[in-house]
């Protein structure tokens, strides 16, 4: 199946990510919020990043003209209905994904694939709203969304073979290399990465180094681009939450129990660079 227009469901962190490797690599692409102040604050970041190419020399202003014009942003799901594929990458919770599938599949043609974005969250469940569950998988694409050379390709037991590769190929045409998983809590990446970043803030609770040498020794002595608390808060303390509580909800493995350091900031707003302290402060 030939994909011409894409659709985005949300432009936060990771939409509007999304949405800016969409439209630059050339597709149609229209990104819904939920209210104006969400959408305008969204496709500014996606301009200052075209602009910040810009300014590098990495691309034309005529390409800078030309992706703005492929990106659409609209408040209402309705101008979805003529797009080939469509990828949700709307908050981690259970409930709205189950909200936003069932009304994505009256609204969306029904060749159209519908993807997810979560990092976690059972993609069998969201097919299983609708009444195309083959045209269901997940896509899930690391932070920074543009940059980062990862998807995983989620299948769940009901996606088409034919979906999958759509999918792989749609990744390959976005720059992305995809590497398949089955739909299980973490997929490949979080199943790994979660008990790395876990026993990082364990170590930090029990008093065993400081935040800034933990973050150096994993820098310097693994070649990681970022330590663990610099990472925590770059992907989001409460996506990091909602990652470790859905993967040990599957398996009860007390390698995935959050750590009641990362409920606490969560709850208190901590949630990292995005909310202006996590970890680090990123207020002055
Ligand atoms: N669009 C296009 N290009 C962009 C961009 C954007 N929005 N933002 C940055 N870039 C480009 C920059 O132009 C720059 O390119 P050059 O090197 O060619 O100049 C390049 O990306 C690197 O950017 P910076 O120079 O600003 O920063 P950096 O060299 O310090 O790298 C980083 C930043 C890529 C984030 C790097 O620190 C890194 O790889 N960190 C680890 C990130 C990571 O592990 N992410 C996965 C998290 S897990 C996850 O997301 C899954 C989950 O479900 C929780």
């Amino acid at each position: 199946m030939a994909i011409r227009k894409v659709g985005v469901v949300g432009c936060g962190l990771m939409g509007g990510g999304i949405a800016q490797t969409c439209a630059q690599s050339g597709y149609e692409t229209v990104v819904r919020e939920v209210n104006q102040e969400l959408l305008d604050k969204g496709m500014a970041r996606i301009y200052g990043a075209w602009d910040m190419l810009a300014s590098k020399g990495k691309i034309s202003q005529g390409q800078v003209d030309e992706n703005r014009r492929r990106l659409h942003g609209t408040l209402n799901l309705e101008g979805f209905a003529d797009c080939d594929l469509v990828i949700e990458a709307v908050i981690e919770n259970m409930e709205e994904k189950l909200r936003l599938f069932p009304a994505l599949d009256r609204i969306v043609k029904p060749e159209g694939l519908l993807l997810s974005n979560t990092s976690s969250l059972n993609v069998t469940q969201m097919g299983a709203v609708t009444k195309r569950p083959d045209k269901v998988c997940g896509l899930h694409f690391f932070n920074p969304a543009p940059v980062m050379k990862l998807v995983e390709v989620v299948r769940t037991i009901s996606t088409s073979e034919e979906t999958v590769e759509t999918v792989k190929q749609f990744a390959v045409s976005l720059g992305k290399t995809p590497v398949l998983a089955k739909d299980t809590a973490g997929f490949i990446v979080n199943f790994l990465l979660i008990p790395y970043l876990i026993a990082a803030i364990r170590m930090l609770e029990n008093g065993m180094a400081s935040r800034d040498d933990i973050d150096t020794a994993m820098k310097l002595g693994c070649g990681y681009p970022m330590g663990p608390f610099t990472l925590l808060d770059y992907v989001g303390l409460d996506t990091t939450l909602w990652a470790a509580e859905a993967i040990y909800d599957e398996y009860k493995d007390p390698l995935y129990a959050p750590p009641p350091l990362l409920r606490r900031m969560v709850l208190s707003g901590m949630n990292g660079k995005k909310s202006g302290k996590g970890f680090y402060d990123y207020q002055q």
